[in-house]
């Protein structure tokens, strides 16, 4: 007998409550125990209808997920929602934090559905690469009809309870204890003489132009399968009779479960959790976290003091000039205003951060009292070493002091104060108030509890935080490097700029490494070269036609012209004629005879470059697993989440594959493609960087 479900009895109804913390998956005891328990209240004498409630933060959170890739067990989720619809009592779901997946299918199986007010639903199997796959997508259409269910299942969005009634995916919002709610609910369907109501004997949802949606959602989806696979099992709901809809969902579903899109998002689903639980951080108390200095308001500064704001906390930030103070206090004015527009705060709200959470100063003691300091100035040690040098002596004992530097090394900074202990680097990106990544880069001397209060504040302000050690780039930006590199290689050796792009967006990434680099500003890359300049390796291939536009003043989107030209007020550029020309010139002078390259060598080699580099910063313990790496890129580089990261990417090829790919490629360029040790250690062994995640885990 599964105790996952508890039987009790009240009066003429029965109550079948799943307990399975910490959100009820409905893993193989949870559908078993359904199952008896169902049959347990049809043999009960007296009952006359089932609530099912679920027991802590959530009804039912969906399908087990760690069960999938596994063999599948009986009783299965779908025969269990039939056996719910089936029952001859009357059956009500009682739904309050998340109906979830299989979670919402069970209650669609439901004959009633009541929830809380602030209780949420939705099929969110796209974003594990798969569809509803126990009914979801034969009885919802049956509910909202086609378009909103299209909307709801090829999205995967959480709706709320509101929108929920209003769709008619549930029946009634009641707020109270979710057991006593259902009971009451369906003690009123028992006195009113209220029949039983099986979705799947309701109307099939209209027809409509299935290829055509198909099509856009696959485009939507830049790549992904399963949200277009979904409008064919919403087809199936409307073209067949319910129980041939059910097999037909659960073909599609069950195909979806063998590829490597399903493989790469679960990767991505249990990493972005895994990500911040460091075992090296259990039971280490970070330090207090109230107020927040900044120094410098420019574009990062702005950003990481609007992040601050908008987590409740009081920030300082202290700029240089009258006229440097005004500009930050605009540019974090513009963001709260973008918040306000969005809905994400009140005007209310949005004064009070403006004037009372945020102090612009221009004099250091204005810092002597916050917890915490992010210094966000110019991208020179000087500077950094200066700034630290003044914080060092205004703030108070404890305070962590922190460096946004991209690139500089961090313990060169700590050394620069009298507590290097509490001097950490926090990497945020740009925009920092949106995108999602933190590196929290640890240096030699950090303590421990400044390491924890760095996770805090990034798991406040709703960041995705990655522990890094120090070197040039840390992880995201020291493995960028060389996949640029090898992008430029590839340049040089015959393939555009716009190929490489359109073949990387084909691939699944946001954008293409070139009109990436148009976007951030080609004197960025331009400065880089010429600091590089003087310690480059000889054998080392560096393209150089770039530098001619940037002499002529054009440094991409900013200017209107870079690889691309923009016209204004038009999204994305055309190819810049004038790229070609100074890549023959270049290719002339180094007696480079250009050839073709197909779309999926491009691919092969941008990818291998990743994965290599990326096996070095495991290797060298700079990131200490390869899900760390798999996180920096799908949340600060754009790299398609159905993929699951690079490290992923490359246990699905076959690291063998991969690293003699790269030996290939070596004899054409042996100084760039050296292969990483720990990836020629791990073929040697037979392993992957997954198991490296797992023994990390143990
Ligand atoms: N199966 C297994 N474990 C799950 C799970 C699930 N469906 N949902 C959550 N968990 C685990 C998490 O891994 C985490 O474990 P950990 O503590 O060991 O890291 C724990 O539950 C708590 O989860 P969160 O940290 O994410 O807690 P939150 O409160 O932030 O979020 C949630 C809760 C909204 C339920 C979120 O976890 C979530 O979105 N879960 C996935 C929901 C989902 O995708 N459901 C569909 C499953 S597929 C399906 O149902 C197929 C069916 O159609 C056949
Ligand atoms: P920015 O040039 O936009 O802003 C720097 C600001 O610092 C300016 O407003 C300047 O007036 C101010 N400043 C300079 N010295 C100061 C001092 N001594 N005291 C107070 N204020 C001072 O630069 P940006 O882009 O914001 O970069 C800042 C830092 O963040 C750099 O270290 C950069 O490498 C890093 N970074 C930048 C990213 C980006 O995409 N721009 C991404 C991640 C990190």
């Amino acid at each position: 007998m599964s105790d996952k479900v508890a039987y009790s009895r009240h009066g003429d109804i029965a109550v079948l409550r799943i307990q399975n913390p910490p959100v009820n998956a409905l893993s193989q005891d949870v559908r078993a125990g359904l199952l008896q328990t169902l049959m347990q209240a049809e043999a009960d004498e007296g009952v006359k209808a089932v609530v099912i409630v679920g027991e802590g933060r959530a009804f039912i959170a969906g399908a087990d997920i760690k069960e999938f890739g596994k063999q599948p067990l009986e009783p299965y989720l779908p025969d269990v929602c039939n056996r719910i619809e089936a029952l001859p009592l009357i059956v009500v779901a009682s739904m309050h934090g998340v109906s979830l997946g299989g979670g919402l299918e069970i209650a669609l199986s439901a004959h009633y559905r009541v929830a809380q007010p602030s209780a949420r639903v939705g099929l969110p199997e796209v974003h594990l690469g798969l569809i509803p796959g126990a009914t979801g997508t034969q009885r919802l259409p049956r509910l909202t009809g086609t378009e909103k269910a299209i909307d709801v299942i090829t999205t995967g969005r959480q709706v709320k309870a509101a929108e929920a009634l209003e769709l008619g995916i549930i029946d009634k919002v009641s707020e109270g204890d979710p057991e006593a709610v259902g009971l009451a609910y369906a003690q009123d369907l028992l006195d009113s003489g209220a029949a039983r109501r099986p979705v799947s004997e309701l109307d099939p949802p209209a027809a409509i132009d299935w290829d055509a949606t198909y099509e856009a959602v696959l485009k939507k989806g830049r790549g992904q399968i399963s949200p277009a696979e979904a409008v064919r099992a919403v087809q199936a709901a409307a073209e067949l009779p319910f129980d041939e809809g059910v097999k037909a969902e659960r073909k599609i579903f069950m195909d979806l479960m063998q590829t490597d899109q399903r493989q790469g998002m679960i990767h991505a689903f249990f990493s972005e959790r895994a990500v911040g639980n460091l075992p090296e951080l259990k039971g280490v108390e970070p330090r207090t976290l109230q107020s927040i200095g900044v120094i410098g308001g420019g574009t990062m500064g702005a950003g990481i003091a609007t992040a601050c704001l908008l987590a409740e906390m009081n920030v300082v930030l202290i700029e240089m000039s009258d006229e440097a103070a005004k500009a930050a206090k605009e540019r974090i004015a513009g963001n709260l205003a973008g918040a306000l527009k969005r809905g994400k705060i009140s005007q209310e709200k949005h004064d009070n951060l403006l004037t009372i959470a945020l102090e612009v100063s221009q004099s250091y003691d204005s810092l002597k009292d916050v917890d915490l300091v992010i210094e966000a100035v110019f991208e020179e040690m000087s500077v950094k070493k200066e700034v630290f040098g003044k914080l060092d002596a205004v703030c108070k004992p404890g305070c962590v002091l922190a460096s946004n530097t991209s690139y500089l090394d961090v313990d060169e900074i700590a050394a620069s104060t009298t507590r290097p202990e509490d001097v950490i680097g926090l990497h945020f990106f740009s925009p920092a108030h949106v995108m999602k990544l933190l590196e929290v880069v640890v240096a030699d001397k950090t303590a421990i509890d400044v390491v924890a209060t760095g996770f805090a504040l990034g798991k406040a302000l709703g960041k995705i935080c990655v522990r890094a050690g120090v070197c040039d780039g840390f992880i995201g930006n020291r493995i960028l490097a060389v996949y640029r590199d090898a992008a430029g290689h590839m340049v040089l050796d015959g393939a555009s700029p716009f190929q490489i792009d359109k073949a990387l967006v084909d691939f699944g990434f946001a954008m293409g490494p070139f009109a990436v680099s148009d976007l951030a500003g080609l004197d960025i890359g331009w400065a880089t070269r010429k600091r590089k300049a003087p310690h480059r390796h000889p054998e080392e291939r560096v393209p150089t036609y770039i530098d001619r536009l940037c002499e002529q003043g054009h440094f991409g989107q900013k200017t209107g012209e870079g690889y691309y030209v923009y016209e204004k007020g038009k999204r994305g550029g055309t190819p810049n004629p004038k790229i070609m020309e100074l890549v023959k010139a270049e290719q002339q002078e180094l007696g480079i005879t250009p050839r073709d390259f197909s779309d999926e060598e491009i691919v092969r080699r941008y990818m291998c470059a990743m994965v290599n580099e990326a096996a070095k910063v495991v290797g060298e313990g700079i990131a200490k697993r390869p899900l760390d790496v798999d996180m920096v890129l799908l949340f600060g580089y754009g790299f398609p989440r159905y993929w699951g990261g690079p490290m992923k990417w490359a246990d699905i090829q076959g690291l063998p594959n991969i690293l003699a790919d790269i030996e290939g490629y070596a004899k054409e360029d042996a100084w760039f493609w050296q292969p990483a040790p720990l990836l020629k250690q791990l073929v040697a062994e037979g392993r992957t960087f997954d198991d490296l995640n797992k023994d990390a885990s143990k």
